[in-house]
This record gives C-alpha cells, sequence and structure tokens, in this order.
C-alpha cells in the first residue's frame, strides 16, 4: 500500500491499474478511521481491483466555530489500520493540493440540503460536494462507498452524481455499531466518560420512532415520540429530530410509508447524529 499526497501521483497510480484491466473504488475519508471506515473499505475491496482511500480534512464544510483545527489527525495510525483493510492507496492531500488559492467553483445540491443538518450547517454540503466531485473527477472511480451514518450526505451524493452524469456508482453502507448502539464517529473521541455514558440514548431514541413508524404512527407524531425519549437525557441539547421521506427528505409530517428518522444532538461540545430506516 503506497500513500500519495499529489493528484498527479494519483492519476498515475489509477492509470497504472486501468492498463492492468482494473476496476477502481475510492473510500473518501477524512481520517481518524473507525470501524466504520474499514467496513467501507473492506467491502470496496471486495467489490474493486484497486481501492484508493482519501484522507483529507475539507476545511470548506467546516462553518466558523466548528472543529476543523481540533480535528483529530493521524495519518500513520489510519495507515496502519488500511493495509489490513484492503486498501491499495492512500490519497492524502494537504490543503493547497485541493484547493487553488483563487477557486470559486461550488458544487451545490438543491433542495436535498435545506433540511435535516443542512439546514444547521450553512455551507456544509457545499463543501462535501465540491470536494467529492473533484475527488471523483481526480480518481474517476467506478464506485464510491460512503456510510448510511451520514445519511443526507449520502442522499445528496447520489443526486449529484445522477444529475451531472457522473460515470461513479455510489454505494451506501450500513452504520457500524458499538455494542451498546452508539453509532461509530470519529467525533465519538470527544466525549467524557459521563457524555459517552448517556451517547447510546440517541439511537435507543430512534428506536422508539421506528416502534411508533411500524405501529402506524404519523412522521409529526415520530418525531415527538423520539424527541420525549431524548427528554428523558439531560445531557442532550437536541438540535433537531425529523421523520422525512427516505429519497426525498421532505418532512413527512403527517403523512406515514417509508422514512428516514434522523436526529442531531449535542453532548457538550460534541454534536452527534444518527438516523434510521423505517421501510414499508
Ligand atoms: O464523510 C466524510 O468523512 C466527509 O464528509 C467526506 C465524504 C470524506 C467529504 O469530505
Amino acid at each position: 500500500m503506497k500513500i500519495v499526497h499529489t493528484k498527479h501521483d494519483v492519476r498515475d497510480a489509477v492509470a497504472a491499474a486501468r492498463a492492468e484491466g482494473k476496476s477502481i473504488g475510492l473510500v473518501p475519508t477524512m481520517g481518524a478511521l473507525h470501524e466504520g471506515h474499514l467496513s467501507l473499505v473492506s467491502t470496496a475491496a471486495a467489490e474493486c481491483d484497486f481501492v484508493i482511500v482519501s484522507i483529507f480534512v475539507n476545511p470548506t464544510q467546516f462553518g466558523p466555530g466548528e472543529d476543523l483545527e481540533r480535528y483529530p489527525r493521524d495519518l500513520q495510525g489510519d495507515a496502519a489500520k488500511l493495509q489490513p483493510a484492503g486498501a491499495d492507496l492512500i490519497f492524502a492531500p494537504d490543503p493547497e493540493q485541493m484547493y487553488a488559492e483563487d477557486a470559486c467553483t461550488v458544487v451545490s445540491v438543491g433542495s436535498l440540503i435545506e433540511g435535516l443538518c443542512g439546514a444547521h450547517r450553512p455551507g456544509h454540503f457545499d463543501g462535501v460536494t465540491t470536494i467529492v466531485c473533484k475527488l471523483f473527477n481526480i480518481v474517476q472511480p467506478d464506485r464510491a462507498f460512503f456510510g448510511r451514518k451520514d445519511y443526507q450526505q449520502l442522499v445528496v451524493i447520489r443526486r449529484m452524481a445522477r444529475d451531472l452524469d457522473m460515470p461513479v456508482k455510489v454505494i451506501g453502507l450500513p452504520t457500524v455499531r458499538e455494542a451498546d448502539g452508539l453509532a461509530l464517529s470519529s467525533r465519538n473521541a470527544y466525549l467524557s466518560d459521563e457524555q459517552r455514558a448517556a451517547a447510546p440514548k440517541l439511537h435507543q431514541a430512534l428506536q422508539a420512532g421506528v416502534g411508533a413508524a411500524r405501529g402506524g404512527a404519523t412522521g409529526a407524531q415520530v418525531e415527538r415520540v423520539v424527541r420525549d425519549a431524548l427528554a428523558q437525557e439531560p445531557l442532550f441539547d437536541v438540535q433537531y429530530v425529523q421523520a422525512v421521506d427516505a429519497n426525498t427528505l421532505q418532512p413527512l409530517g403527517e403523512g406515514t410509508g417509508p422514512m428516514a428518522i434522523a436526529a442531531a444532538a449535542y453532548l457538550g461540545k460534541t454534536r452527534l447524529i444518527d438516523n434510521v430506516a423505517v421501510e414499508d
């Protein structure tokens, strides 16, 4: 497994793999890798001949006052995990490599970014789609792998690829959880012991919503069930709870049917997100 830092070196490696008839898989990450990322990499390795993992803490997707500076960075530690997971190449550029000083082009995916996290993190998804578009252009993968934990991100990237005719299959894989249900996230490392003990209650509250939805509750009723469950834990500062149509991400309100139930809540300064799907 090689580590490269420039677009030029990635393109050379991709050209060499293509010349051998290999298919290319891409797993975009911001590093601080955990089992959730590694499950994306091992699936990519099972489905593609040559797997590239990008590690780039993308400044344009962080808002003012967010954790860009303190976001955990550990390239050597990440590399040690990626080799056994089946990665062939790590692309770890610095910001200057990815953004020209006078870069002014932004990829933005309309209505899908208005709700959920998009409503609370202005500019975040424009940063995500712009960097992912650039990574797709640099790597030109056959398949790209993302976790369902960032459900809105997955839907937004899929739509970008479809709308802009990007020749890549965007694949979403299940959220990997701790034994107590907490979704794995690089930001879990910020939690104190007390906050860590409270954190799984986010998933438990969403599961209560699933139970209500399966019993025929409307989107609005499901949201109330989840909010009531979250209110039992005084450490949570809830940012949003929404039951949305799983494809359009529009709030269901008094409607029922297949839905994604998503929530964001702070524990201290750490923002946790999670979501669950309710099929018909
Ligand atoms: O999910 C992430 O880690 C990031 O948003 C991504 C997709 C790597 C883009 O920077």
